[in-house]
């Protein structure tokens, strides 16, 4: 176990009949994290979440949490709380008696309660809304009193299994910036699931990106962006241009690639690398590479054709043809002059510039 482990998962892995739903499965989660599990549907997050919280016991390997392993512990002892996705508050309930719900056991007294709850609605951004009813709510509202009710108990480590899955876009987007605030003032451990990587990254300090019951990469968002490790995590955060190729030559601080039709690309050396003759895949950002009429003097350089052109608003992506490759590239250019918009899709030859820096190399 790291040392600096709060949670510790070990080799866990589960087997349901023929389905390995967790693959021997590493992760140690630090005290105070907000760590989300990513991945697309079916691949195993909500199942490594519920043996967190006890529901369900691994096929083989360990769950340690704040150095107590879990194995023997049942899920009420465990220094945990979970959040469910379609988020079950008691419809019968007013506001106060959902929260209070979380404490009724710990037989505390009436006066204490009252005072928890309030203390909990301040926390949301609810006050006053002790005697609403559960239908007098909105879905973000439902979902503020469940993630209440689930901190009541002041649990070292909160479980949220897509919590904001059922709001919709813009509800969602201002209940993350929510939700990180909140985590960030009670300082409690959060382990969040999501298939949703704009918000994994938006929210985390740290994501497991998961496929297939494994995790292929944990890391920061900015590392998981910038410095993906595989073609499979590359192609799920964000969008990627991919080229074939082949390693020349490794010098001491830039890794010469054979690209080709593209012509010579040179990446800059980080580790690890594929070796002299290797092939490689060059993966590159859309807003990493610039288009110019006139032939740039520095940086990788290709020339292309402006096939076509989607406006996003805030920016364009434009599918460049390029000869000798088969899917266009995509080059996304900020909208900073809505002139330049209306005066519709830029056409013609360009020349396409990209760092040395922002090329990722992959084996
Ligand atoms: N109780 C169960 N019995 C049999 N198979 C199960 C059981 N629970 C989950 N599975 C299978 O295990 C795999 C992982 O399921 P899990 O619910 O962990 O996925 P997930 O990543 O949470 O997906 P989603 O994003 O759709 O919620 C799936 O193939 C699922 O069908
Ligand atoms: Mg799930």
């Amino acid at each position: 176990m790291d040392d600096t482990s709060f949670i510790s998962i070990q080799n866990v892995s589960k087997r349901f009949g023929s389905v390995l739903a967790v693959d021997q499965v590493s992760i140690d989660i630090r005290r105070g994290e907000f760590f989300s599990l990513l991945g697309p549907s079916g691949c195993g997050k909500s199942t490594l979440l519920r043996i967190l919280a006890g529901f369900e016991f691994p096929t083989s390997g360990e769950v340690h949490i704040d150095g107590q392993a879990m194995a023997a512990v049942a899920p009420n002892h465990r220094p945990v709380n979970i959040v469910f996705q379609n988020y079950a508050i008691f419809p019968h309930l007013t506001v106060k008696k959902n929260i209070a719900y979380g404490l009724l056991d710990a037989r505390l007294p009436r006066a204490r309660v009252n005072e928890r709850v309030e203390e909990m609605l301040d926390l949301i951004k609810l006050p006053g809304y002790q005697n609403r009813a559960s239908h007098e709510l909105s879905g973000g509202e439902r979902q503020r009193v469940a993630l209440a009710r689930a901190l009541i108990r002041q649990p070292k480590v909160l479980l949220l299994d897509e919590p904001l899955g059922a709001l919709d876009k813009k509800l969602r987007e201002s209940m993350q910036l929510e939700l990180r605030d909140l985590q960030r003032s009670v300082g409690i451990t959060f382990v969040f699931v999501t298939h949703d990587q704009e918000e994994a990254l938006t929210m985390s300090d740290r994501v497991a990106v998961m496929s297939k019951g494994r995790h292929l990469q944990i890391d920061s968002p900015a590392r998981l962006y910038e410095a993906p490790q595989s073609r499979e995590v590359a192609e799920f955060i964000g969008t990627m241009n991919f080229l074939e190729a082949r390693v020349l030559d490794v010098h001491d601080d830039t890794v010469e690639i054979d690209a080709g039709t593209v012509g010579l690309i040179k990446a800059h050396k980080r580790d690890p690398h594929p070796g002299s003759g290797a092939r490689c895949t060059v993966a590159l950002r859309p807003e990493k590479i610039s288009l110019h009429t006139s032939r740039p003097d520095t940086g990788n350089t290709v020339r292309g054709v402006i096939d076509s052109t989607a406006y996003l608003g805030d920016r364009s992506h434009h599918f460049v043809k390029v000869e000798g490759i088969e899917a266009p590239l995509i080059v996304s250019e900020p909208n900073l002059d809505s002139d330049a918009v209306e005066g519709g899709p830029r056409d013609g030859e360009v020349w396409l510039n990209w760092s040395m820096r922002s090329v990722v190399l992959l084996s």
